[in-house]
């Protein structure tokens, strides 16, 4: 090249940077507002599907020798979802990328971590290894289910909790104090909840559930002080809504003068939007890292963005900065 500095100058000002950011199909608006937040445009690609169904993709200008982010929920349509991001990542892989981090900002599969009965699979374990497999290099996803599957990934996982951005949330409308309590709708979410009441100064109270069929829930007791209290039950997943819907009840029950309730990730399956519409909880409070198409849009379901901060998290991992010190100054989760 005769001249390089040339070259250069013909380089759009946003592609100065190696940094590329593409979305696939799963959560579009969550992408475009990274890309708002970050100043930087999403990279053209098409994801699209032949007759019989199988996904086809082209990355539309050159990814060679970028540090590219792409950003795909494994939300439902999940096996869909999955696959695309896959196929997307092996396109990646082979266009040259540099490095290739998949922004999953719901992780689905995660809630098959383990081998309750024998001869289950763990799902959760498989797709992080597809995931390595079909050529990512970094993870970098929000609130998983439990934290430990971090580990099932041979490669580095950066993890963003849901509780700063949920605890903003209930400060600023005045929740916190003697007269709330922050309540686990289950015993993994202990430290979330624990978490979320030191921030709030409230008290924790606790819910044992089990489940005695797949997707149903049955309540065996609560432990904490609930009368007059305003009650805010916090989860990872809002799936069928049956978890929240009846803690909802069990917690007026024991004498709660209201009830809220806050998930990150609205998987909102099945009938769950009429359960959450018809369940003594007074808000729920979910953030976007699934979709939520108009039809589950309900007055009383109340969307937060994770776009800044997960903006900013691509910020600090394309700049080799720390991303913990996000929130590891005012958030102290234990998870054991
Ligand atoms: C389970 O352990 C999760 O943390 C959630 O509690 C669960 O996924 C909620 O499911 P559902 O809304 O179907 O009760």
């Amino acid at each position: 090249m005769d001249n390089p500095g040339k070259d250069a100058e013909t380089v759009p000002q946003e592609r100065k940077d190696d940094l590329r950011l593409l979305s696939g199909n799963a959560n579009p608006e969550l992408a475009r507002g990274i890309a708002r937040h970050l100043g930087v445009p999403l990279s053209k690609m098409e994801a699209g599907r032949f007759s019989d169904g199988e996904i086809w993709v082209r990355i539309e200008e050159s990814v060679r020798g970028a540090d590219v982010f792409l950003i795909q929920p494994t939300c439902p349509p999940t096996a869909e979802n999955i696959m695309e991001l896959l196929v997307i990542l092996d396109a990646l892989k082979r266009a040259s990328a540099r490095r290739i981090t998949a922004v999953i900002p719901y992780y689905g599969y995660a809630r098959q971590e383990k081998k309750l009965k024998p001869r289950e699979p763990i799902s959760a374990k498989l797709v992080a290894d597809l995931i390595g497999v079909a050529g990512a290099d970094r993870v970098l996803t929000v609130d998983l289910h439990v934290q430990s599957i971090q580990g099932f990934f041979d490669i580095p996982v950066d993890h963003i909790p849901g509780g700063p951005l949920l605890a903003e949330d209930m400060l600023s409308k005045g929740l916190g104090g003697a007269d709330t309590v922050v309540v686990s709708p289950d015993v993994g979410g202990v430290g979330t909840a624990k978490a979320l009441a030191d921030r709030l100064n409230a008290s924790l109270a606790i819910i044992a559930k089990r489940r005695p069929e797949i997707n149903q829930v049955e309540i065996i007791q609560v432990i904490g002080e609930l009368e007059g209290r305003r009650a805010v039950l916090v989860d990872d997943i809002v799936d069928t809504g049956g978890s929240l819907a009846a803690a909802a009840k069990v917690l007026v029950e024991k004498g709660a003068s209201e009830v809220y309730a806050y998930a990150t990730h609205p998987v909102l399956s099945g009938d769950a939007v009429q359960r959450i519409a018809v369940s003594q909880i007074k808000e729920l409070v979910v953030t976007d890292t699934i979709p939520l198409p108009p039809e589950k849009r309900l007055p009383k379901i109340r969307v937060l963005t994770v776009a800044p901060v997960l903006a900013e998290a691509i910020r600090r991992v394309h700049g080799n900065l720390s991303v913990s010190t996000l929130f590891d100054r005012y958030w102290e989760e234990d998870t054991q």
